[in-house]
């Protein structure tokens, strides 16, 4: 579980996927106050505790920096940085029934173009599960030396 860096200023073009998405009736946008009523008890229930805590800062910035996936009045997904540290994007999670259909990935760049219009070059990605699809998706380089890194303790790091 270590942590990746990511270059903000290469990265590649979601105008293609977003469009297919919205052909689905998926929608990624950008979430606001009004929603966090919503995202984060949906987060919670998907995602956990810890999630949920992170999510929760994420709705103290403004603009809210999380990004959400919806279907109709539905929460699909989510991502959110600036959340445990500033510069680090996460924590980030696709509803199981709808993975495999880019919209992590969708998540994932919105987010990062976020972080890139809001002045940073490099973002963080924290405490890496799947670093093979942030490679693949961003071009994402681990961090030597970085695990356990920032989340070397916190309250429910073991379970
Ligand atoms: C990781 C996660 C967000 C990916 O979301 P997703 O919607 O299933 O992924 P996408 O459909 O957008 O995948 C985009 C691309 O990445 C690839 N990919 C997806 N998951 C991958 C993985 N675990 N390893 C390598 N490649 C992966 C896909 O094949 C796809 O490739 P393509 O663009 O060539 O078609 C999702 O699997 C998830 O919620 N996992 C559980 C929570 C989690 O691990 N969060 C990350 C914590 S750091």
């Amino acid at each position: 579980m270590s942590d990746m860096l990511v270059k903000l200023y290469e990265l590649p073009d979601d105008s293609g996927l977003i469009a297919r998405l919205e052909g689905e009736g998926i929608r990624i946008r950008r979430a606001m106050t009004p929603d966090k009523f919503r995202v984060v008890p949906w987060v919670q229930e998907h995602a956990g505790l810890s999630a949920a805590g992170e999510g929760d800062v994420s709705f103290s910035n403004k603009p809210a920096s999380c990004f959400i996936a919806t279907l109709d009045a539905d929460i699909i997904g989510y991502a959110c940085y600036d959340a445990t540290c500033i510069n680090f994007f996460g924590p980030t999670l696709v509803k199981d029934a709808y993975q495999g259909k880019g919209i992590g990935k969708a998540l994932l760049i919105r987010s990062l173009r976020g972080m890139l219009d809001k002045g940073y070059a490099y973002a963080i990605i924290g405490g890496v599960g799947p670093a093979s699809f942030y490679k693949h998706c961003v071009g994402a380089m681990p961090i030597p030396g970085s695990t356990p890194g920032i989340y070397a303790d916190y309250l429910g790091r073991r379970g």
